[in-house]
């Protein structure tokens, strides 16, 4: 049986990462075999992939083809292999996330990352994506504060702005895929609306 595959977005500093270990313990209670992985990355050469777009000034179409590499090379090595086996797999973003990052924040069009994602997954798409939506002001202050703040993290506020509308609007296309939930609210209220979003679309 092929298994599930659960994306997580948001613009830095949305919380994201913070609720990653919480949305895999509550799916393998429910005995799930829970992937965990994230992009740019996931593997060897996109780990080294990564290191070069957050840390290289680069043209939005190098950043863009590179982040399409290291996605092509966790599909094959990571991400198909898992749904085959029929697990479930938690990924910290995936192309939503260029949509929202290079169309929204670099306007790059959006037939360019269409091409690309046809050309790199065809039809393969989340079943379901969780949107952690935060105030960009809110989540811009948090990135801020970090002490080592990579490539995108140190874009001005208008950047997480755009970043966010897209995602939003990404969600209002597509509301069957996507849950939206509120990062703005404390870390408890956060996880009670992910555990009833997880019971209601995944069971
Ligand atoms: P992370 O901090 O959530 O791990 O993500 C790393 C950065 O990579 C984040 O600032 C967003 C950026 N990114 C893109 O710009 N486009 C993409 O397609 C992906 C997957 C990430």
């Amino acid at each position: 049986m092929a298994g599930q595959f659960i994306t997580l977005e948001g613009i830095d500093g949305a919380g994201k990462s913070t609720h990653a270990a919480f949305i895999a313990s509550r799916l393998r209670e429910r005995g799930r075999t829970v992937v965990q992985t994230r992009e740019p990355g996931g593997t060897a050469v996109g780990e080294k992939i990564r290191d070069l777009v957050l840390g290289e000034a680069m043209d939005v179409h190098a950043e863009t083809l590179l982040i399409f590499a290291a996605r092509a090379q966790h599909l094959h090595e990571v991400v198909r292999p898992a749904l085959a086996a029929g697990s479930t797999v938690l990924c910290d973003r995936f192309t939503d996330a260029t949509f929202a990052y290079q169309c929204g924040g670099r306007a790059l069009p959006e037939s360019h990352v269409e091409a690309l994602a046809r050309l790199t997954h065809g039809d393969l798409r989340p079943g379901l994506t969780l949107l952690f939506d935060t105030d960009a002001a809110t989540a811009h202050a948090r990135v801020v504060a970090r002490s080592a703040a990579d490539r995108f993290e140190r874009e001005d506020l208008g950047f997480f702005e755009r970043v966010r509308a897209r995602y939003l609007e990404q969600a209002r296309r597509e509301p069957d895929r996507f849950c939206v939930l509120d990062g703005n609210q404390r870390i408890e209220a956060v996880q009670s609306a992910l555990a009833r979003a997880l019971d209601e679309r995944i069971g």
